[in-house]
This record gives structure tokens, C-alpha cells and sequence, in this order.
């Protein structure tokens, strides 16, 4: 049986509660030797700034780029609101992601059948929801330079950021959207602002090309990305999968959560480009939420977002999607029996903490072990 290399890292706030409970399900597998997984864990963020003073270390980052997978759990928070800018809790993860070219981040909205009450949108509007994200993520906004603030000497400051992307960055990203579609419902809708932004009309134009390329039998669709969010809350089943930049995506995606109920319920994978000789690629799977200071430390954190992302690991990286369909079903059985976390309402259901709410998946993985 192969054993599968990963590298946790919690970081900070509610990240070490549900990390703590995707460890209760590896060790379950590793005891009844379902498979076999060899993790050691880092610090990033807030945590590694106290430890080390800087938000990743170098050793940490040659451990990523040395293991199969890296399971992460959220950074940030308001103890280190005064670290400088370069040195904050989420230089580190964006340096993961750079750094290891993690350039598409898959972020799956789907709403649970249990929780078709639980969003703040209408039952019958998000039913039976399922749609893909996928977020441009080593580029745009995020990394384009120059990004500044400069004194202009008379009283006025200027602040800079840079959007900026090459043909081939929305290529690429274009084709995992496309590749995606094919074993979805074979449609792609590709989001911009082509009527503001020169980098939107070369979106445009440079995933209309890779479509009449190579994947004229994908139905694609273009929309701007702003009258696209009011799509995606007025009638979200229209999508399949969504591919838009790295800033858009990361508001749509934040928007798609409460579609499935909860922050707490979207998991994410973010993948780096296929190594030609291995066929492996370098992978990071990250809940789509944040640390959550308003609710760390009491017991309180949806842990099935990140649960589900390490689900997400089993499936695009370690070849174990028979494993990965069985975390879903446990998660889905959890739901179906009116379990929930305080994050999702829910009439008459039973409220349990991150920590029961693990036991509670991990009860209905063995079951399905049986
Ligand atoms: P957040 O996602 O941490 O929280 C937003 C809201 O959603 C809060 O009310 C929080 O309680 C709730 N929430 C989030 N995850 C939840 C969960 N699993 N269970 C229950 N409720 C949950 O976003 P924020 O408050 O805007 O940011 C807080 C910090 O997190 C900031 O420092 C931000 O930079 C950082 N952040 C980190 C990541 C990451 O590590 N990938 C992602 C987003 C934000
Ligand atoms: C996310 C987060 C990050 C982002 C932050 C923490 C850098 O919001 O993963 O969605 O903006 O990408
Ligand atoms: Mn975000």
C-alpha cells in the first residue's frame, strides 16, 4: 500500500480546531490501515510570526514542496494587525501559492439535500445545487506589480495595486475549466470586466480562443463579473462550472458559500500544472474560509470545510477516490440525521461542537467500512 506524504499545517484561530478533526479521520485510516498516510505538521501564518518572526519559514516551505499533498487550515487574525504588511499571517499562504505555482484553485459550491434550508436563499433556489469555482490564483490583482503606497508630500497618499495577466496564465486556467466541464454538465461561464478592464478583454478573448481550439463541444458562456454574482444568487443552477480571476474569484466563491448553507461548508483544492514526467502535480487543499476570529477557541467552527478539502486530496491527489466518495457520503449521513454546527440554521436540528461534529463523520466512515 503506498504511503502518502502530507504536510499539515493548522495556522491560526479556528484552523487548529477542524484540522484537529480531519487528524481524528487519518488516524482512524491509519490504524485500520485503510490507507496509509506518513503527516508531519507546520506552523504558517500567525503561528509561525510568533515562533519564527516570519509567516512561513524556508524549511517549512522546501517540507510543501517535498510532500504529496498540504492540508491547510486558515491563517490570520487581530493579534497581528501590526505586523508589517510583508510579513502578515497571509503573506505565507500566498507565498505557498506562488511559490509552488498553485495557479488553479478548484472551490466546489454544493448544497447537501439536508441543507437545502439552511442558505439564506430560497429552497427551490438552491436545491440540488452543484457548481464548480474555479479561481485564477498565482495571479492578477494579488501579485501584479507595482503595489505601493506613496507619500505625495502633500498630505495625500497613493495606493497601487497592479492587475496583471499573460496569455498564458488564462490559458491554462481556462483549460482545467474546460477539462472540468467535460465530466460535469459540459458547461463552462467564463467571468470579466471586459468593459473596464483591458486585462477582462484579453480574458475574454484568450478563453474564447482555447475553446475554439480545443473544446468546441464545451458549451461556453461570458459574463460580466458583476451582473454574473447577481446571477448567482438570483438562479445558480444556470451554472456549471464558473473561471474567473484571482480577485473575483475569491468574492464569488465567499458569495457561493451561502448558497450550500454555511462558509463553513465550502472546502477548496488548489493545483499546481502537471509535471510532464511524473504526471503529479503539486497540491494544497484549504477550506474557502478564514480563521474566524469572532468564534475561535470555544467549540463552536464548522469543521466540514475542511474536511471535505482533505476529501479533496484523497480525489485529485493521492488516487483514492473511493475514499473521498465515502467522506462525502459520511458527511451527507451527518446532515441527513439534523446534526449541525451553530454556523447552520436549521429548524429542529441538534447543535453540536467542531469536536462532535468529527465524531460524528468519522462514526459514519467506519459504518461505511463495515
Ligand atoms: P472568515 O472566513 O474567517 O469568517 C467570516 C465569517 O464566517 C465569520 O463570522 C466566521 O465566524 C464565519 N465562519 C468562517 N468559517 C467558519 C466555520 N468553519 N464555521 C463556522 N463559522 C465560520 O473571514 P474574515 O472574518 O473576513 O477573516 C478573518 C481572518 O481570516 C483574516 O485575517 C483573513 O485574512 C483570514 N482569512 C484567511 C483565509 C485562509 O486562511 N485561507 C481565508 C479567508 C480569510
Ligand atoms: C481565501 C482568502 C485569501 C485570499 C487571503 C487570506 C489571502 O480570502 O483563500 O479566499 O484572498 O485568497
Ligand atoms: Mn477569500
Amino acid at each position: 500500500m503506498a504511503t502518502h506524504k502530507l504536510l499539515v499545517l493548522p495556522g491560526d484561530g479556528i484552523g487548529p480546531e477542524v484540522m484537529a478533526e480531519v487528524m481524528r479521520l487519518i488516524d482512524w485510516l491509519n490504524a485500520e490501515g485503510v490507507a496509509k498516510f506518513d503527516t508531519e505538521t507546520g506552523l504558517v501564518g500567525g503561528a509561525s510570526i510568533d515562533a519564527d518572526g516570519v509567516p512561513i519559514t524556508d524549511a517549512t516551505m522546501a517540507k510543501a514542496d517535498a510532500a504529496d499533498a498540504i492540508i491547510f487550515g486558515a491563517i490570520g487574525g487581530p493579534k497581528w494587525d501590526g505586523v508589517a504588511y510583508e510579513n502578515r499571517p497571509e503573506a505565507g499562504l500566498l507565498r505557498l501559492r506562488k511559490d509552488l505555482g498553485l495557479f488553479a484553485n478548484l472551490r466546489p459550491a454544493v448544497c447537501y439535500p439536508a441543507l437545502a434550508d439552511s442558505s439564506s436563499l430560497k429552497r427551490d433556489v438552491v436545491e440540488g445545487l452543484d457548481i464548480m469555482i474555479v479561481r485564477e490564483l498565482t495571479g492578477g490583482v494579488y501579485f501584479g506589480e507595482p503595489k505601493t503606497i506613496t507619500d505625495l508630500g502633500n498630505g495625500q497618499k497613493r495606493a497601487i495595486d497592479t492587475q496583471v495577466y499573460d496569455t498564458y496564465e488564462i490559458e491554462r486556467i481556462a483549460r482545467v475549466a474546460f477539462d472540468l466541464a467535460k465530466k460535469r454538465q459540459n458547461k463552462v461561464t467564463s467571468m470579466e470586466k471586459r468593459n473596464v478592464m483591458k486585462s477582462g478583454v484579453l480574458w475574454n478573448e484568450v478563453v474564447t480562443q482555447v475553446h475554439g481550439r480545443e473544446y468546441k463541444d464545451v458549451t461556453l458562456d461570458h459574463q460580466l463579473a458583476d451582473s454574473g454574482g447577481m446571477n448567482l444568487v438570483k438562479w445558480p443552477k444556470q451554472f456549471d462550472v464558473i473561471v474567473t480571476d484571482n480577485l473575483f474569484g475569491d468574492m464569488l466563491s465567499d458569495i457561493a458559500a451561502m448558497l450550500t448553507g454555511s462558509l463553513g461548508m465550502l472546502p477548496s483544492a488548489s493545483l499546481g500544472e502537471v509535471d510532464a514526467k511524473t504526471g503529479k502535480r503539486k497540491a494544497m487543499y484549504e477550506p474557502v474560509h478564514g480563521s474566524a476570529p469572532d468564534i475561535a477557541g470555544q467549540g463552536k467552527a464548522n469543521p466540514l470545510a475542511m474536511i471535505a478539502s482533505f476529501g479533496m486530496a484523497l480525489r485529485y491527489s493521492l488516487d483514492l477516490g473511493d475514499l473521498a466518495d465515502k467522506v462525502d457520503q459520511a458527511i451527507a449521513a451527518v446532515l441527513a440525521k439534523g446534526l449541525r454546527t451553530a454556523d447552520l440554521k436549521s429548524e429542529g436540528a441538534t447543535i453540536i461542537s467542531t469536536a462532535q461534529m468529527g465524531e460524528a463523520v468519522l462514526a459514519e466512515l467506519q459504518a461505511l467500512h463495515k
